[in-house]
């Protein structure tokens, strides 16, 4: 029988493109109908980060992934997994963990990606896990990277003004000690709630007629009155179950909680409704607006280098997004 393994988070590692990008740059730049105002009361967003020339969901998802390795004090040929959670591959074809693993000069490792928008990080993460503790691999990379201003429609003032560049990275390393690291991953979706976020391809059931050269198939649409609805729902339901789950595994408490960076408002109603203390909640989306599935493991990666978090705090991640999904992870730094 196998031995299950503890999975302990042994290093955190983001990066975030140079550019800056304002509110003020949407009505100035683009003459967007909106205004700094709009945005920063609505959202909280005040500024994000655009990829440059020769920036991609790799090179990004590399350089977050080289820093976590580093921290975790360990070497690219240590690494023996590579997942990454990303909507906005460089390529259909490879995978962007096989441009991360080339990247980094890893050896000839497991290495694949995960679609799952927002929640693609912990989904990863859960798969990591599965990995690490089974003895399947000793240390797992997991990425969460999206270059999403590459798909954005930037005539439309309800979804460009939100997103910005990114990505996190955590290593997952294999530990005699159960009782640490991961705890509980909880992973759900609703495929019949598709059209609220969708990233059309060039491989959709229905494209529309006429040269491809002439189609933007791949901008994002997004209702967001009604994710906005959904996603308050459900973190509120992922963070009661979370306090349950803790109580269950025997955790003196939830010390802090990074939730998916998507609105403040969304992060606001949530805390309100289930109660949780808005002093144990990491919010860096001013900063970066929303970075789908490099949000939660960027701000994971912050926390702790300004001490925010500190290792033995008991962290409690929540996402949600396009599918629709949603998910959290107790993790025990
Ligand atoms: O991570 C998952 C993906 N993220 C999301 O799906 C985002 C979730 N949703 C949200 O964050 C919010 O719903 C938004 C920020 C997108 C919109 O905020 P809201 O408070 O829900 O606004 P609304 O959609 O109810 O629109 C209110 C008004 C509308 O005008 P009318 O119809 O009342 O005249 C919009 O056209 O605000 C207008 N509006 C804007 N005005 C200025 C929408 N976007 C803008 C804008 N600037 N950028």
């Amino acid at each position: 029988m196998t031995q299950l393994l503890g999975v302990a988070l042994r290093g955190t590692g983001s990066y975030l493109p140079a550019r800056v990008v304002t509110n003020d740059e949407f009505t100035e730049v683009l003459n967007l109908d909106t205004s700094d105002e709009w945005i920063r009361t609505r959202t909280g967003i005040r500024e994000r980060r655009y990829a440059g020339q020769g920036e991609t969901s790799a090179t990004l998802g590399a350089a977050a992934g080289r820093l976590a390795i580093e921290t975790a004090g360990l070497t690219p040929a240590d690494i023996d997994l590579i997942v990454c959670a990303t909507v906005t591959p460089d390529l259909m074809c490879p995978s962007t963990a096989n441009l991360i693993q080339a990247e980094l000069g890893c050896g000839h490792i497991p290495a694949f990606d995960i679609t799952a928008a927002c929640s693609g990080f912990l989904y990863a993460l859960s798969v990591g896990t599965q990995f690490v503790r089974t003895g399947a691999a000793r240390h797992a990379l997991v990425v969460g990277a999206e270059v999403l201003t590459r798909i954005l429609d930037f005539t439309d003032r309800n979804s460009c003004i939100l997103f910005g560049d990114g990505a996190g990275a955590v290593v997952l390393s294999a530990t005699p000690v159960i009782n640490t690291g991961v705890r509980m991953i909880r992973l759900y979706s609703d495929g019949s709630r598709q059209e609220l976020i969708q990233v059309p391809s060039r491989v959709t059931p229905n494209p529309p007629p006429g040269p491809p050269q002439l189609q933007r198939l791949d901008y994002m649409r997004l209702s967001g009155r009604e994710v906005f609805r959904f996603a308050v729902t459900r973190m509120v339901e992922l963070i009661e179950q979370a306090e349950i789950d803790a109580r269950e595994l025997g955790l003196t408490g939830i010390d802090a909680l990074i939730p998916h960076q998507v609105n403040q408002r969304i992060i606001d109603a949530a805390l309100e409704s289930s109660g949780f203390p808005a002093h144990k909640v990491v919010v860096n989306l001013s900063k970066y607006g929303n970075t789908s599935a490099a949000s939660v493991p960027i701000a994971l990666d912050e926390a702790l280098r300004t001490g925010r978090c500190k290792p033995g705090d008991t962290v409690l991640l929540v996402a949600f997004g396009g599918g629709l999904t949603w998910s959290s992870a107790l993790v025990t730094l």
